[in-house]
């Protein structure tokens, strides 16, 4: 079969922050299919970056001081720990804030303008009177104009994954001061989306057949693009141009004009390429121009509208040496225990966390490749299951059948096999078997339905050592050519276990070919077997069992300011005699009670006041229109930015209450038990529903 060229990608994360689980989780689903295709003898050109333009990035840097340069190479320093910790190994790991990437986006430009796809055309856009600046679509906040779902960032909709101007949000406010917006005027630069050729490219392309003979989009992609396309094909144009001051590239011959963020990303995808290409000596513009080259995206569920209208379009218009991508592949989110991942709730998955705590990077690698398939569908982390599918699947199934006959061959058999039990076993026949379908599995990535097969050939191994216990054999002089078929046997299969699992499990598969001196496992030598010049290495511990002490400490630690108990099976029910219980206060009567007006709040801004350790400062939404100054004395139970957003209850008439740092117009309501110091101190969330201006009752 002729091998096959790919270039390939996972989205670029924003130099703003570390690595979450959900960046970790799109690695290692690329990972493991790169390595498959390597396996196949394909050429795979794996890359990634920072990125690192966009206001927000500018921001986080002037808070700090520093400069945005300084700030992103600060981020980008942080990035091999996590890659080489859970074994994801890009070929370059780059930055959009390059020459390369000026170089293309400029060129990319200009081929569009030529293309006669761009225009300029004066809008209103929304202006920080507090911050004296336009404000980036992700400082304004409002109401999805579509489907009604509040608190959406200004370009897209994280519930229904419409995107829009910031100006067509419903009751806009800037996330960064609190203050009600102002509409000015300014020019800006538009990619014409709406062009009648656009609208047809982009209808054929995300229907369209790959290279490899599958579809180019997932179904649910393909209907989610239909609906964006519409039966009209009435896309909106794309405003690419943002004012200074402003992070990112100029536009050419247009002072004082810079790309939006949006448009050189995914330009940073192709200037890693080329960064990768100087280094290793490679023909940048013939590898990209080659009809050969595939190129493809591993992406998140929440920026589709982006690489499948976009970027197509961009790349597409742009003409040679660009190429459209082959495939987009997009995944869901990662969940703890069925919801989204919370701090406050303790469900924080932290990947940093992990690694200190030595957990072993292939069980995550595992337990992710078990739940994932080809759809776009979340991954749920579940602690319990976590530990049931390593030690009960990796280590009790697979690993169980290494250590259960290797000893015997070495000590007995001089570490040699025997060579015709291997090729006349039904086992090892119907483990060879079964690797078309696991092969089109990972191919396909629906690593979940590889493992779940491999994991069955493990349980038929393992019958097959249980049902001819070699223990038993051991002790019986006259057994010995029985055991040493029955411990060849097993030790090919699990030679054909470790190739299978190897895409997976690649620390693990290199110990395996140390100690069975097999050579590189590729898709290739699964025809292969252990021979006569087989010579069996001493067997070492190849992985550790999972503890549940492991889970509770990673938890705790990814979720520091949390005092809640994590969810698990064995922990204690949290119960009253736990706290320092307060008397019940005197009786009031109903009328006493109404005086109170307590209100359903959105803290739409919440910030630390400098020069005390216990006051925070929130900017309050109650609905009447303006945002309330409230101080809280909660500053060492909660982070800023965990409260950011989040509805609660505070009373709404209490007399303005004139502080040190300023006059605080409510009070929020929290709660904690009688202790002088309360471990715990929890403000107050309503279930889902409830509306900013609501009054309790
Ligand atoms: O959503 C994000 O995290 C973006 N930084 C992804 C960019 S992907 C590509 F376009 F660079
Ligand atoms: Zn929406």
């Amino acid at each position: 079969m002729t091998k096959r060229t790919i270039f390939l990608t996972t989205a670029l994360p924003y130099a703003n922050g570390n690595f979450h689980i959900g960046h970790i989780m799109e690695y290692i689903q690329a990972d493991i299919w790169v390595r498959h295709q390597r396996m196949c003898g394909n050429t795979v050109h794996f890359v990634g970056a920072d990125d690192a333009h966009g206001a927000p990035i500018m921001i986080s840097a002037q808070k700090l001081g520093v400069t945005p340069e300084e700030f992103i190479a600060k981020i980008q320093d942080g990035r091999k720990q996590y890659l080489d910790g859970f074994l994801i190994k890009f070929d370059n790991w780059h930055s959009t804030n390059s020459p390369e990437n000026t170089e293309l986006s400029q060129e990319i430009y200009k081929k569009l303008k030529k293309a006669g796809l761009i225009y300029t055309k004066d809008i209103e856009q929304f202006y920080d009177p507090v911050r004296q600046m336009f404000l980036a679509d992700r400082f304004i906040k409002g109401t999805c104009p579509k489907c009604g779902a509040v608190d959406q960032y200004g370009d897209s909709c994280e519930k229904c994954g419409a995107v829009y101007q910031p100006t067509e949000l419903i009751n806009p406010y800037s996330a960064l001061s609190g203050s009600k917006l102002e509409l000015r005027t300014s020019e800006h630069y538009f990619f014409k989306l709406s062009d009648p050729s656009c609208v047809q490219f982009l209808r054929e392309w995300t229907k369209g057949t790959a290279k490899d003979g599958t579809k180019r989009l997932q179904a649910q992609i393909t209907a989610k693009t239909e609906e964006w396309l519409g039966k009209d094909g009435d896309l909106a144009d794309w405003d690419i141009s943002r004012d200074g001051p402003y992070f990112g590239i100029e536009i050419p011959d247009a002072p004082g004009k810079y790309f939006y963020v949006w448009l050189d990303a995914p330009i940073g995808y192709l200037a890693t390429l080329k960064s990768y290409c100087q280094k290793e000596g490679i023909d940048f513009q013939a590898l990209l121009e080659s009809p050969d080259t595939e190129q493809i995206h591993f992406i998140g569920k929440d920026i589709v509208y982006f690489h499948t209208l976009f970027w197509p379009a961009m790349l597409h218009f742009a003409g040679q040496p660009f190429r459209t991508p082959e495939h987009v592949w997009a995944h869901g989110f990662v969940t703890v225990d069925g919801a989204k991942m919370s701090k406050s709730r303790g469900t924080g998955l932290n990947p940093l966390v992990y690694l200190d705590l030595n957990m072993d990077p292939e069980w995550l690698r595992y337990y992710i490749a078990f739940k994932l398939n080809s759809k776009v569908e979340d991954v749920d982390f579940n602690r319990n299951d976590f530990i049931a599918r390593i030690n009960s699947d990796l280590i009790g199934k697979y690993i169980n059948i290494g250590s259960r006959c290797a000893g015997f061959l070495v000590k007995r058999f001089d570490g040699k096999v025997d060579t015709s039990a291997i090729a006349s076993s039904a086992l090892i026949a119907d483990i060879k078997q079964a690797a078309p379908s696991i092969l089109e599995s990972y191919e396909t990535r629906e690593y979940s339905r590889a493992l779940r097969k491999v994991m069955e050939l493990a349980d038929q191994t393992n019958e097959f050592v249980d049902q001819n216990k070699p223990w038993e054999l051991a002790k019986k002089e006259d057994k010995q050519d029985d055991l040493f078929r029955v411990c060849s046997i097993t030790m090919e299969a699990f030679r054909l276990l470790s190739l299978y699992l190897k895409p997976v499990l690649p620390r693990t598969a290199s110990a395996v070919e140390e100690l069975l001196g097999c050579g590189e496992l590729t898709w290739e030598t699964i025809e292969n077997s252990l021979n006569e010049s087989t010579v069996l290495k001493p067997f070492k511990h190849l992985m550790q069992r999972a503890t549940e002490d492991q889970l509770v400490k990673l938890f705790e630690l990814s979720n520091p300011n949390n005092t809640q108990t994590p969810k698990t099976e064995e922990a204690p029910v949290s119960s009253q005699e736990e706290i320092e219980f307060e008397e019940i206060a005197p009786t009031i009567s109903f009328d006493e009670f109404t005086k109170v007006d307590l209100r359903i709040g959105r803290i739409v801004k919440c910030t630390k006041v400098e020069k005390s350790k216990k006051l925070l400062q929130l900017s309050v939404d109650l609905g009447e229109g303006r945002l309330r100054n409230i101080f809280s004395g909660i500053a060492m139970y909660y982070k800023p930015e965990d409260l950011e957003g989040k509805l609660t209850v505070v009373v709404a008439n209490l007399a303005p209450r004139k502080m040190t740092f300023g006059v605080s117009e409510g009070m929020l309501l929290s709660a904690s038990d009688a202790s002088d110091k309360p471990a715990g101190l929890y403000i107050l969330e309503p279930v889902e529903g409830a509306k900013p201006g609501m009054r309790l009752h």
